[in-house]
């Protein structure tokens, strides 16, 4: 329902986002090769926003801030108020002041897109408090300002994927949806360790900076993967896939941003008959991403766990074809505040 009166003191909006996995393409991508994206909807964030007028904040896996004029100087200027802050002066409210609370499903800093997911829901809250429609590209725009602060220098690949309703390509700031033949599953294990995305790119940025001629080759590697991985997924070539995931897991921890644990987890999934892993958005910790036979999920996602993943969730390919994205996850999924 639209709410265009934010002068009232029942005013409010809200907004969804979902969570993202890269299957190839992370960090490559910011250096301009494509990557291919899947939203997540199974793991969703879900933003209210009001006046600035009292919050919600405090229920289970929400966070909330103040946007606009009101907001506190030095407060945290994460990558969702910066977002909103930007909305409000665009939209001619820059003497204004919301209050937007976060509920976020996504566990943080996991290379599952929670900045800019929380970004792209609060956007969505603020729009609908004001009852303006977003177009897609304005809300692309907007999410990438909080990604630009969330990530250093953001590819714009997460605030594409999720905001997206199926799988996309995305290079240089263009994504096209990415045709599906697969009949297979991906088991996203989480580390339990946080990676730090800034760090990860400025890492990744210097190395390449270092050895300019190494880094054309790298990324021309790259980019002859991600090719070969795009035609797998649409001809539905599950061992191909597979094993150029694992060429692109090799190409990442090149690039420094695999960590032991995160190689435990790979041994782990293949040894459990997984076709391919690797891991999944920045990496230095985050998660993991496997493809199996769909007959091999449970078992891939039970040697993951076994291996230290702390959860795991499985995504069958069929379901990201027919466009109803869905979920299993290893653990109860917490409850999102209607
Ligand atoms: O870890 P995440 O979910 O923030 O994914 C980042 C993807 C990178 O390619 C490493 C950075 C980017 O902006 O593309």
């Amino acid at each position: 329902m639209r709410h265009n009166s934010p002068a009232t003191a029942l005013a409010r909006g809200t907004g969804q986002a979902v969570a993202k996995a890269i299957l190839l393409g992370e960090h490559t991508v910011v250096h301009g090769t494509p990557a291919i994206a899947i939203p997540l909807p199974a793991l969703p964030v879900r933003a209210v926003a009001r006046p600035a007028a009292g919050t919600e904040a405090g229920a289970s896996g929400s966070f909330g801030f103040v946007a606009g004029a009101a907001a506190v100087a030095g407060d945290d200027r994460s990558g969702p108020r910066v977002a909103v802050e930007e909305a409000l002066r665009r939209w001619g409210r820059g003497a204004e002041t919301v209050e937007v609370v976060v509920y976020c499903d996504i566990p943080l800093a996991r290379g599952l897109g929670s900045s800019a997911a929380c970004a792209g829901a609060a956007v969505r809250a603020v729009a609908d408090l004001y009852g303006r429609d977003l177009d897609p590209g304005e809300l692309y725009d907007l999410v990438q300002c909080g990604e630009q602060v969330a990530h250093g220098r953001a590819s714009g690949i997460d605030a594409s994927a999720v905001l997206a309703s199926g799988p996309i390509r995305f290079q240089s700031g263009s994504a096209r949806p990415m045709p599906v033949g697969l009949d297979a599953a991906l088991v996203i294990a989480d580390t339990g360790v946080s990676g730090s995305t800034q760090q990860a790119v400025a890492d990744v940025r210097r190395r390449l900076a270092a050895d300019p001629r190494a880094a054309r080759r790298l990324l021309n590697r790259a980019a002859a993967l991600i090719d070969t991985g795009a035609d797998a997924l649409a001809a539905g070539q599950t061992p191909t896939l597979g094993s150029t995931m694992l060429e692109f897991q090799d190409l990442l921890g090149e690039l420094g941003v695999s960590t032991p644990h995160i190689d435990t987890l790979v041994a782990a999934a293949l040894a459990a008959g997984a076709h391919g892993a690797k891991l999944t958005g920045a990496g230095l910790g985050g998660c993991v991403l496997a493809l199996t036979d769909t007959h091999a999920a449970a078992a891939v996602s039970a040697a993951l766990r076994r291996a230290g993943a702390v959860q795991t969730w499985t995504v069958r390919t069929a379901d990201l074809r027919a466009g109803a994205l869905s979920l299993s996850a290893s653990t109860p999924e917490r409850g999102i505040p209607s």
